[in-house]
C-alpha cells in the first residue's frame, strides 16, 4: 500500500469509510470483517464520526481494532452543536468509548457550526495535550473558512472530492498543497451511482483491466496530498479498493477523463453531501 504523511505519520494513501455502518444489527458482522480485511490489505487509516448510526458506526469500528489498535490510523469527527469548550471533551470521551480505545489519531470538527473556532480550537488543543487525541482538523471547510483558521495546526480538511465533483480543484487543492495540508476525499468512488457507468470511465478502466472505481480512486491519488477513503462492505469491493493503490494512469487517460468530467473555470461553492 502506497504511504503518505498526515498528521507527522505515515498513512495508506487508501483508507476506509463507515457512512452507514453500525445502522444494523443484522449487518454488523458483515461490517466487522470487512474492515478487518481492509486493515490486512492495508487501508490501516479508518474514518468514522460520532454522527454515524448515532455512534454506531463507531462501536462497529472498536470490534474491528479490537487486539490491533496499534495498527490503526483512526479518524473520528465531532458534531458541530458539540464543539464547544464543554461539549468537546464529553463528545470526545463518548466517541473513545465506543471505539474502545484510549486515544483518537485525528479528531475532525464534522463541518462548521453556531460556536467560535477559537473555542473548538481551544477544545482541540486540550485533548491533544491529554493525549485524548494525537492531532484535530477540519471537514467541509472552504478555503475562506480555512485562512479564517489559519493555523497550522489544523492537520487535514476532509472534503467530498471525486470525478463528477471537481470544484475544488479550483481553489481549495492547490490552497492545501500550498499550505501542505492533506485533502481527505470523501465520496472517492461517488457513492457507487452514476458515476461508476460513464462510457468514458468504462473504457479507461477497460484498457487496464479494471473496474471504474478503481479508476476513480487512481484519478484522486494522482495528486500529492489527497487520501482516499472509500466505504466498502462487500469483500470484492475492499480487495478492488485496496488495490486500486497500485494503478497508474497515463497522461491519455488523464485526458480522457477531463473530457468526460470537467474541471472547474471558476470559483464554485463547497459541494457536501
Ligand atoms: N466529512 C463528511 O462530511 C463526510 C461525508 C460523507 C462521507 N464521509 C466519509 O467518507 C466515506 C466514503 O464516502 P461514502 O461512503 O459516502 O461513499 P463512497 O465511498 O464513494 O461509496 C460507497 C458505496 O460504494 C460501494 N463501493 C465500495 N467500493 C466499491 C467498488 N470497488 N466498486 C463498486 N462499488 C463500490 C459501497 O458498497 P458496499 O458497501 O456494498 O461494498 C457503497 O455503496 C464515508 O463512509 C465516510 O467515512 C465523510
Amino acid at each position: 500500500m502506497r504511504t503518505t504523511q498526515l498528521a507527522g505519520t505515515e498513512v495508506p494513501v487508501i483508507g476506509q469509510g463507515t457512512w452507514q455502518m453500525g445502522e444494523d444489527r443484522s449487518r454488523q458482522a458483515d461490517e466487522v470483517a470487512a474492515l478487518r480485511l481492509g486493515i490486512e490489505l492495508g487501508m490501516t487509516l479508518i474514518d468514522t464520526a460520532e454522527m454515524y448510526a448515532e455512534g454506531g458506526a463507531e462501536e462497529v469500528v472498536g470490534e474491528a481494532i479490537a487486539g490491533q489498535r496499534e495498527k490503526i490510523f483512526l479518524v473520528s469527527k465531532v458534531y458541530p452543536h458539540n464543539a464547544s469548550r464543554k461539549g468537546i471533551p464529553q463528545a470526545c470521551e463518548r466517541s473513545l468509548r465506543r471505539l474502545n480505545t484510549d486515544y483518537i489519531d485525528l479528531y475532525l470538527l464534522h463541518w462548521r457550526g453556531q460556536y467560535p473556532l477559537e473555542e473548538t480550537v481551544e477544545a482541540f488543543e486540550r485533548l491533544r495535550e491529554a493525549g485524548k487525541i494525537g492531532r484535530w482538523g477540519v471537514s467541509n471547510f472552504d478555503v475562506d473558512d480555512l485562512q479564517e483558521l489559519n493555523t497550522p495546526a489544523c492537520a487535514t480538511n476532509q472534503v467530498l472530492y471525486n470525478l463528477e465533483e471537481r470544484g475544488i480543484e479550483f481553489d481549495l487543492v492547490p490552497w492545501c498543497q500550498q499550505h501542505r495540508m492533506p485533502v481527505m476525499a470523501y465520496c472517492p468512488i461517488g457513492q457507487g451511482g452514476q458515476m461508476l457507468a460513464n462510457a468514458t470511465l468504462k473504457q479507461v478502466a477497460a484498457r487496464h483491466g479494471v473496474t471504474p472505481a478503481q479508476v476513480s480512486l487512481a484519478w484522486l491519488l494522482r495528486q500529492k496530498g489527497v487520501i482516499a477513503i472509500p466505504k466498502a462492505v462487500l469483500p470484492a469491493h475492499v480487495r478492488l479498493n485496496a488495490q486500486a493503490a497500485g494503478l497508474q494512469l497515463e497522461a491519455g487517460d488523464l485526458e480522457a477523463l477531463d473530457q468526460a468530467f470537467h474541471a472547474p473555470k471558476r470559483k464554485q461553492r463547497l459541494a457536501m453531501v
